[in-house]
């Protein structure tokens, strides 16, 4: 009996321990998330620390490049010279006008840069924005500001561009101003299409849209074949293209574009690499390097290999570019030469017209 009460007391304090050390062990979980989510909060908003490979566009927001102007040493047109022939030439038969979303907190930390990397390559470089900046300058778009209008503003972009444009170039290419793009690489995708077919490009992504859309930051392309029909039959009618300013802008696009027959077209190379990329190169080239969960693994139209199969050596975009990176970027594709070592361009695979621009 005696012992019965004993192990009975020794039991209950067994158990008081016990919960003690749980409640302890689950509060100090709880201190240590908390502060760990504190830290990390505290990581993203300190300026010194950038995102190598930033996911979301916050995490670019307090990135501004330099402040002062880079010099190249291309400015003196002969480091280079006679390098960009046949480039040169491509421009003059596949025109392509890029136009930047951007608004006026990023004119100067961002589009600025893009002006002085990538953007001086297209036949016509245009920033979007609500405010003027003369220093671009910009196009003043009557739209609001925020995420929440980006598919009002990229209507009015695109209604702008094709009334002062339509005949200026074959093909109407939208960009973030954290998007970096190979312009050259571009044209010569483009090079084997032809613009007054009904065809756009991108990053393909599968869901919402049965032929798949294309991904915003990756940048996409519209023929000139296309764009008229946005702008001439989409736009102004309520049951082929979305009225409001609401929903994401690029699937707007996508289901827009699926309705008035504008094909959803395939931009990996005959090796089955990609070409438009939503991240930067570091994301695709190492295995593993966000989890299997991660949102883009469910969007992604076509199956993709990591490792440097990920993406083709005539890639044409990535996204999430610091303004920082686009000098690198613009160093390690424009200027830095292995010695001794020369490239040849891969051919197209598809039509003929890249095959005949490329043996000229
Ligand atoms: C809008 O598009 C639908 C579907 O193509 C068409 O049936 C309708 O006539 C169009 N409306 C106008 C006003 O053009």
């Amino acid at each position: 009996m005696l012992s019965v009460a004993k192990k009975s007391r020794v039991n209950s304090r067994l158990v008081l321990t016990l919960a003690a050390g749980l409640v302890c062990g689950f509060l100090s979980a709880c201190l240590l998330i908390n502060v760990t989510r504190d830290m990390s909060h505290m990581i993203y908003w300190f300026p010194s620390v950038s995102h190598r490979d930033p996911h979301h566009y916050s995490q670019l927001e307090r990135e501004a490049g330099p402040s002062v102007e880079v010099s190249f040493h291309g400015a003196d047109e002969d480091f280079h010279k006679g390098e960009d022939k046949l480039a040169l030439e491509l421009a003059q038969k596949v025109r392509v006008l890029c136009w930047i979303m951007t608004g006026p907190k990023n004119h100067q930390t961002k589009a600025r840069h893009v002006k002085a990397t990538w953007g001086k390559r297209c036949n016509i470089l245009l920033f979007m924005s609500s405010e003027a900046d003369p220093s671009l300058p910009t196009v003043v778009l009557p739209v609001k500001e925020g995420r929440d209008n980006l598919w009002a503003k990229t209507k009015e972009a695109f209604k702008y561009t094709y009334e002062k444009y339509k005949d200026k170039a074959d093909w109407f290419l939208k960009a973030d101003d954290d998007t970096f793009v190979i312009v050259e690489n571009l044209r010569y995708m483009l090079s084997a299409h032809s613009p007054s077919e009904p065809l756009y490009f991108g990053c393909r992504f599968k869901p919402f849209v049965k032929q798949g859309y294309m991904s915003g930051g990756a940048g996409y392309v519209l023929s000139r074949a296309s764009l008229a029909r946005l702008v001439e039959i989409g736009l102004p009618n309520r049951t082929l293209c979305r009225q409001d300013a609401g929903g994401s802008e690029d699937v707007e696009m996508g289901k827009c574009l699926e309705r008035l027959g504008v094909r959803a077209m395939d931009t990996r190379d005959p090796h089955g690499r990609g070409r438009f990329f939503p991240f930067v190169p570091e994301h695709h080239l190492i295995p593993n390097h966000v989890d299997k969960d991660f949102w883009y693994w469910k969007y992604i139209y076509y199956e993709t290999k990591d490792g440097f199969d990920c993406c083709s050596d005539s890639a044409v975009s990535f996204h999430y570019v610091s303004p920082n990176m686009m000098y690198v970027l613009e160093y390690l594709i424009y200027h830095l030469r292995p010695y001794g070592i020369s490239h040849k361009v891969e051919e197209i695979n598809s039509g003929s017209t890249g095959r005949r621009l490329i043996n000229r």
